[in-house]
């Protein structure tokens, strides 16, 4: 495994593959890695001949109170992780190169971003997107895997790589959850274990949601009411937003469509938590 820690020798390891007419799956990370991660990385090896991860914990994504300077590191442990899956190189860039002095270039999204997440996270996804748009540009994938776990993000990166002519293949990967259901989360190591009984309760009213649904409650303002009851239940939580919308347009829906997305943010203490599910019948 090569670990490539500048953007000339990663560009020029994407360059040597590319130029045997071998392919190159890409799994972007802001590290700390477990085992949604791994999921996204196993799908990868699958779609290609070589697999690039990146660890980039991404400043401009970051809100000025956001926790970017307390965001758990662990490269180490990461390195042997993607060594032992069987990574090809991972990247690993300092944030003076990816944000040199001087840089003022942002990829942004008109509608998307302006739904769930980015209502409380203003500028966060044009971090995400333009960082992505970066790391495809020195990467250089044929395919990058993201994961379902972060619906928004998935959304957004189709819709840039669509409308920008990307010509890069994204694969979305299903929620890696621990046995308890909760969703694994790099921000999960931040709750407390007196906290973590109030973080089941995203999944638990997501299920409890789909069993409404699958039911034939085709309200969303009562699916909303009895999710919502649960999530009332716990205790030192906040409830950020809780939607049903649109998978697509992520627009608020207010009967059940065939497929409706139920996603939340929900603080416990002060741990952000998301989570969600494509409500189905
Ligand atoms: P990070 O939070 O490290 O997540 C990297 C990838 O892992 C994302 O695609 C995310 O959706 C996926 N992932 C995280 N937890 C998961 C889980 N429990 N199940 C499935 N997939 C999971 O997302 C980012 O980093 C950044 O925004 C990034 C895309 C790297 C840009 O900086």
């Amino acid at each position: 495994m090569e670990l490539i820690a500048t953007i000339r020798d990663m560009t020029r390891f994407s360059e040597t593959v590319r130029q045997k007419d071998q392919t190159i799956a890409f799994v972007p990370t802001m590290g700390f890695l477990h085992e949604g991660h791994l999921a996204l990385m196993e799908k990868a090896l699958t779609c290609a001949d070589h697999l690039v991860v990146s660890i980039f914990v991404n400043p401009a994504q970051f809100g000025p109170s956001e926790d970017f300077s307390t965001y758990p590191r662990a490269l180490e442990q990461d390195l042997e992780k993607c060594r032992k899956i069987g990574v090809s190189a991972v990247f690993t860039p300092t944030d003076e190169q990816m944000y040199p002095p001087g840089f003022e270039t942002y990829v942004t999204l008109e509608n998307l971003p302006f739904h769930l997440c980015g209502l409380s996270r203003p500028g966060f996804f044009k971090g995400v997107a333009t960082v992505v748009t970066k790391l495809f540009n020195i990467v250089r994938p044929h395919t990058a895997v993201f994961g379902e776990k972060d619906f928004q993000q998935l959304t957004v990166i189709r819709r840039m790589v669509t409308d920008l002519n990307m010509g890069i293949d994204i694969v979305g990967v299903p929620i890696v959850r621990e046995p308890d259901g909760l969703a694994m989360s790099s921000r999960n190591k931040y709750l407390t274990p007196a906290q973590r009984p109030h973080a089941l309760l995203l999944s638990r009213c997501l299920e409890t949601a789909e069993n409404a649904v699958k039911n034939g409650e085709r309200d969303a303002g009562k699916v909303l009411d009895l999710a919502g009851d649960i999530l009332a239940t716990g205790s030192d939580m906040r409830v950020d937003y809780l939607s049903l919308c649109d998978p697509e347009t992520l627009e608020d829906v207010a009967l059940i469509q065939k497929e409706t997305l139920m996603a939340m943010a929900v603080w416990v203490g002060k741990t952000r938590l998301i989570d969600n599910r494509v409500l189905t019948f």
